[in-house]
């Protein structure tokens, strides 16, 4: 089995973490860098991801998370938001950086982002929401598999109220709305149900159609 796939059969969504465990800053740097990496639609990383360590906020945030205990027993809460809206500002940022970055311009990059501006803020404010979130819920799945590589516990979450989240944080005034959440920390010892549970995925033949 490969080291990654040996990884994805030990992650668990862990229910009980030990909260007197904390994860490393470099680990959970390179968990969050996952995310940074994460492949995008037209590479406009809608998205960004908040680092939550300060207990209070953490408190606040698992009593708008169904009570959730895994927010306050990690060390650490990843929160992915997306961007509320595309506006041409923000194509244009992310546009005018890969420019800079690259060190030229191209007549085909150019025409894309037209393409983009002519299109994108014109839409419903939620479509776009829904467009940026579908990017935020890559760079999740990528923090995923990586705190798994990093033998770091994790829980990946949606069951919290987003707009409390997004007022805790202050979000709105950000333009960005809360997504997901992530709790890293490590397993309690005993306690949680689902350890010992096997993993059950469909099987194969039921999951993936070749199409030769
Ligand atoms: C987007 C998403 C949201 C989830 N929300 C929660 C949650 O709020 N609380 C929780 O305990 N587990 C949550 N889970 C965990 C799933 O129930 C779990 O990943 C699934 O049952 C498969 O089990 P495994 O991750 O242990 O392999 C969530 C998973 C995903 C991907």
């Amino acid at each position: 089995m490969s080291a990654l796939i040996e990884k994805l059969n030990w992650r668990y969504a862990t229910k009980k973490m030990d909260p007197t465990k904390v994860v490393s800053e470099d680990k959970v740097e390179r968990i969050v860098e996952a995310a940074r990496l994460a492949p995008t639609s037209s590479g406009l990383q809608p998205f960004e991801v908040f680092v939550v360590t300060n207990k209070d906020v953490l408190a606040r945030i698992q009593e708008i998370a169904w009570n959730q205990a895994q927010v306050t027993e990690g060390s650490h809460l990843l929160v992915f938001a997306a961007w509320d809206n595309y506006t041409p500002e923000r194509i244009n940022h992310m546009f005018d950086l890969v420019n800079e970055e690259r060190g030229f311009t191209n007549e085909g990059w150019e025409n894309y982002r037209q393409m983009l501006l002519n299109n994108y803020p014109q839409r419903d404010a939620q479509v776009n929401f829904e467009h940026a979130a579908r990017q935020a819920y890559i760079g999740f799945g990528m923090s995923v598999a990586a705190a798994a590589f990093e033998g770091v516990d994790a829980t990946p979450m949606e069951g919290f109220d987003p707009v409390k989240l997004d007022e805790i944080l202050g979000l709105k005034e950000k333009g960005l709305r809360s997504v997901t959440i992530l709790p890293l920390g490590y397993r309690a010892a005993e306690g949680d149900w689902l350890v010992n549970l096997k993993k059950v995925r469909r099987p194969k033949d039921q999951f993936v159609s070749v199409v030769a």
